[in-house]
Order: structure tokens, then C-alpha cells, then sequence
């Protein structure tokens, strides 16, 4: 396949970022980098999922699930860590893909990421409409359930939030970047109050049995909801266990989903390949510790088997008595996921400014801004397909696609690490992932053992989405590429060039 051999350098990458009508402003600096990965890595997966999965899948081990899949994202955050240090390009695993397997792939990729980052911003917009009406009604005014929550017809306050992040988004980088600082040190600061305050609520006696013995049967109801490994394994699907611990793992890998959102801004770094290795790293690990530290605390606190599905923490805290802090902790979800709201609008709309720089979508919609120096076309539309699906889309059953979308992802980018490093060995690589190719290989098999372990449902719905994606790229991307056109040699010929 043709399409296999366009592969664009990496030189001419950094290139396009510096076209003046694709120039966006370098404001960011590693704090900077942090705080944005914290505020968009804390959100749903800690708030909610906690007791979802703890309740469901792991009981008490739910804590051991976060390990899991902190592992799993800590290698892989490795690997981004290298890219972005090599590629300061807007656009993440697409760019990395785009300089290493060539376009069809980083088509895929930039294709599959629309599920982690639209699909994933509009998830959360349901999330925090859930939170805002719980907190409206412990105030005495709750909307009616027709226009707020879950079940609603036409979820109105989630389509304002992601409309309102969205005029932020336009408004600059900068504003936004002061505004998840404010919201980051809020949810902070109730994550803190929860482990601490928390420690003190803590019945040992919860704890036993730390990991529940293995039942028969899923959550779910029927063979589609089992993880897909259970189901070609020919296991009897079972819940809880040593097995639930690992599909608890692939569902509150969500909570992780973000760091990988940090490499976008590359084009807005000061200092790229110093301070996205640092932001990436660094925003990973704190969420890792304080995601254990939470989830000890809460499983300790109330009986896994009586935890909310909803509302785990701030129920938790109800349930001993502690009403205030419990309305504390709503009002910090509701801020910590409006971060994570209009983080995964600005990631999705980098991505779509790369893709359609390149020409793999219409080039119009690449254009910045004259004084905002944001690409506000490609925001307004991801704001506003945002706000449609979380407005009108039961979303909760397909909240499973992010994880998967993130995960290939994920395992591209692990494999690309080495791809890279034999295509350009020349490359100057601020950060090197050590033990490769192990480590990349780790990361890869990793992710896709979290993959399987995801409902068999999920992968028929992700392969439905790739196809649609496939067809895509046949009619338009294909033929109006800039690489299509001959733009530039690959990376090779450049490479060649320059020996
Ligand atoms: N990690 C983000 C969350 O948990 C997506 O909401």
C-alpha cells in the first residue's frame, strides 16, 4: 500500500508549527505542564468509578486495580515522555505515528483518539451535570431528571459546560492554563481532605475480605459484558477475584487517562523537550499516589458491597456522619471535572489542528486565530460535537470505548519508541525510555492485556468506529494529503539528504 510509505519527517513537523497562520503562543512551563495533566488526570475514574468498580469488580482490591493500571500508564507515560521529547509537535500519538509508521496509521490514530477525547470530555460532562444536581438538591433545588443526569432527555448542564469551557478554550492558552490552576488546587485540596479526613473513619473489618472470592456470572448480565479474554479463554465469566482485580484494572484506567493530553500542547511549551517529559511523569505519578491513598480510604470507610455507584466518596463520608464534608467533596468533583472537561476539548482540538495541517481533513479548519492565537474553528466544532453527545447521548455504557481508544493508542505509541529509534537513530532525544526495547515491548503487551480485559462489547463497538474511520480516509484524506501531493521526501530520504 502506498499510503504505508508516506511517512513524514520529523523535521518537516517541526516545520509546519512554524508556519506563522498555524503558530500557536509559547506560554507554557513545566508547573504548567503538571497542573494541566492533574487537572484533566483527577476527574471521573477517582470520583465515581472507585465505587463502580470496587462494588462490582474488586471489592476492597480495587486499590490493587489502580496499581494495575498505574503500572500500565507509567510505562507508557515513559514512552511519551520520549516522543515528545523527540516530536514537540501538536497532536501526540498522531504526530508520533505520523513520523514513524507513516499516515494510514496515524490516521487510525488520530481517528481512535476522537473516541478518548471527544467521546471522553462528553462522558465527563455527564459526570459533572450528576454532581452539579446532587449538589443543587442538597440546596433545596434540583432540576426536574428530564433536563439533568444520566437519564435525562436533553442533559442541559452538561451541554453548558462543555459550550462554557469551550469560550475559555478560545480565549487563549494562557486563560486556560490559570483557570485549571485555580479548579486543580480546589480538587487537590478535597482529595487531601479525603485521605486524611477519611483515615480517621477507617473499620478494619471492611477490609475482610481484602479480595472477595470469584463469583459466577458478570455485572453485566450477558456473555457481551464479560472482558473479551474471559470469553476466547473459554473461562466461565466470573466477578471478583484475581480476575475482577484486572477488569477493575481496564475500567478505572480511565482515572488515568490524561497524561498522554499533556504531550498536545507541545506547540505551547517554552522548553518542550525538557518540560513535557517532566509534565508527563510528574502529573502521573502524583495521581498514582493519591488514587491508592483514596481508594484505601473509602473501601476502609464504608463496605464495598454499600458503596455508591454514583457519588462513592462524597456517600462515604455521609454515611459516618459527615454531611458538610460530604457536600465539600461534591463541590470539589464538580470543579476537578471541569478541568478534565476542558482539557480533553483542547487535546481533541490539537489533534484535529494537526490532522487537518496536514491536510487529512479540510485545511480551513487549522487556521489560528489572529489575536487569540488558538485554532478556534477546530475548538468551536469539538465544543460543540461535545455538547451534542453529552446533551442527548446515554452515555453511560459507552464510556468503556475511551478506555480502549486510549489503550491502542497507547500501544502504538509503545511500539513506535522503537520504530524510531531504529528509522532515526540521529535524532536528538532530550528523554531516552531505558531498556529498550523491553520496556516499549512491556508497555505494549501491557496495554493489551488491559484491552482484553475489557468487555467483549466494547471491541465490537470499537471495531464499528475504526471501519467508519477506514472509509474515511479511502474517500478523503487519501487523496488530499499534503504528502500525497509530494510535499517532502520521507524521513529517510531527508535523512539521506543531510548525511
Ligand atoms: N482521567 C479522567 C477522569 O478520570 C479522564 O475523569
Amino acid at each position: 500500500m502506498a499510503v504505508l510509505s508516506r511517512i513524514k519527517s520529523v523535521e518537516q513537523s517541526i516545520r509546519d508549527t512554524e508556519a506563522p497562520e498555524h503558530r500557536l503562543n509559547r506560554n507554557l512551563s513545566a508547573l504548567d505542564l503538571m497542573v494541566f495533566g492533574v487537572g484533566v488526570i483527577i476527574g471521573t475514574g477517582i470520583f465515581v468509578l472507585t465505587g463502580v468498580v470496587a462494588k462490582e469488580q474488586a471489592g476492597p482490591a480495587v486499590a490493587i486495580s489502580f496499581v494495575v493500571a498505574g503500572v500500565v500508564c507509567g510505562l507508557a507515560a515513559l514512552c511519551y515522555a520520549e516522543f515528545a521529547s523527540t516530536v514537540p509537535v501538536a497532536g501526540s500519538a498522531y504526530t508520533f505515528s505520523y513520523a514513524t509508521f507513516g499516515e494510514f496509521v496515524a490516521w487510525i490514530i488520530g481517528w481512535d483518539l476522537v473516541l478518548e477525547l471527544v467521546l471522553g470530555a462528553a462522558t465527563v460532562s455527564v459526570g459533572w451535570s450528576g454532581y452539579f444536581n446532587r449538589l443543587l438538591g442538597d440546596l433545596g433545588i434540583p432540576l426536574p431528571s428530564s433536563i439533568a443526569g444520566e437519564t435525562a432527555r436533553l442533559n442541559i448542564p452538561a451541554m453548558a459546560i462543555a459550550l462554557a469551557v469551550t469560550v475559555v478554550l478560545v480565549l487563549g492558552i494562557k486563560l486556560s492554563s490559570r483557570v485549571t490552576a485555580v479548579i486543580v488546587a480546589i480538587k487537590i485540596t478535597v482529595v487531601l481532605l479525603v485521605i486524611v479526613l477519611g483515615l480517621f473513619y477507617i473499620n478494619t473489618a471492611n477490609y475482610r475480605p481484602f479480595i472477595p472470592p470469584a463469583e459466577p456470572g458478570t455485572s453485566g448480565g450477558s456473555g457481551w459484558t464479560a472482558p473479551l479474554i474471559q470469553l476466547v479463554g473459554g473461562f466461565t465469566p466470573s466477578t471478583f477475584g484475581v480476575s475482577g482485580i484486572f477488569a477493575g484494572a481496564a475500567i478505572v484506567f480511565f482515572a488515568f487517562i490524561g497524561f498522554d493530553i499533556v504531550a498536545t500542547a507541545a506547540e505551547e511549551t517554552r522548553n518542550p523537550k525538557r518540560d513535557l517529559p517532566r509534565g508527563i511523569i510528574a502529573s502521573l505519578a502524583i495521581c498514582t499516589l493519591l488514587y491508592v491513598a483514596v481508594s484505601v480510604v473509602v473501601t476502609g470507610m464504608q463496605n464495598y458491597r454499600e458503596l455508591s455507584t454514583d457519588a462513592p466518596l462524597a456517600e462515604a463520608f455521609r454515611s459516618v456522619g459527615l454531611t458538610f464534608t460530604s457536600g465539600l467533596i461534591s463541590v470539589g468533583a464538580i470543579a476537578g471535572l471541569t478541568s478534565v472537561v476542558l482539557i480533553m476539548i483542547l487535546g481533541q482540538s490539537r489533534v484535529l489542528f494537526a490532522m487537518s495541517r496536514d491536510h487529512l481533513l479540510p485545511p480551513a479548519l487549522a487556521v489560528v486565530h489572529r489575536r487569540y492565537r488558538t485554532p478556534y474553528r477546530i475548538t468551536i466544532i469539538t465544543g460543540i460535537a461535545v455538547a451534542l453527545l453529552a446533551g442527548l447521548v446515554p452515555l453511560s455504557t459507552l464510556a468503556e470505548l475511551v478506555n480502549i481508544g486510549t489503550l491502542f493508542a497507547f500501544v502504538l505509541v509503545s511500539l513506535g519508541v522503537i520504530v524510531l529509534r531504529r528509522t532515526r537513530p540521529d535524532l536528538p532525544r532530550a528523554f531516552k525510555v531505558p531498556g529498550v526495547p523491553v520496556l516499549p515491548l512491556l508497555s505494549a503487551a501491557a496495554c493489551i492485556w488491559l484491552m482484553l480485559n475489557l468487555p467483549a462489547e466494547t471491541w465490537l463497538r470499537f471495531g464499528v468506529w475504526m471501519v467508519i474511520g477506514l472509509l474515511l480516509y479511502a474517500v478523503y484524506g487519501r487523496h488530499h494529503s499534503r504528502l500525497a501531493k509530494g510535499a517532502e521526501p520521507d524521513a529517510a530520504g531527508e535523512a539521506r539528504q543531510q548525511a
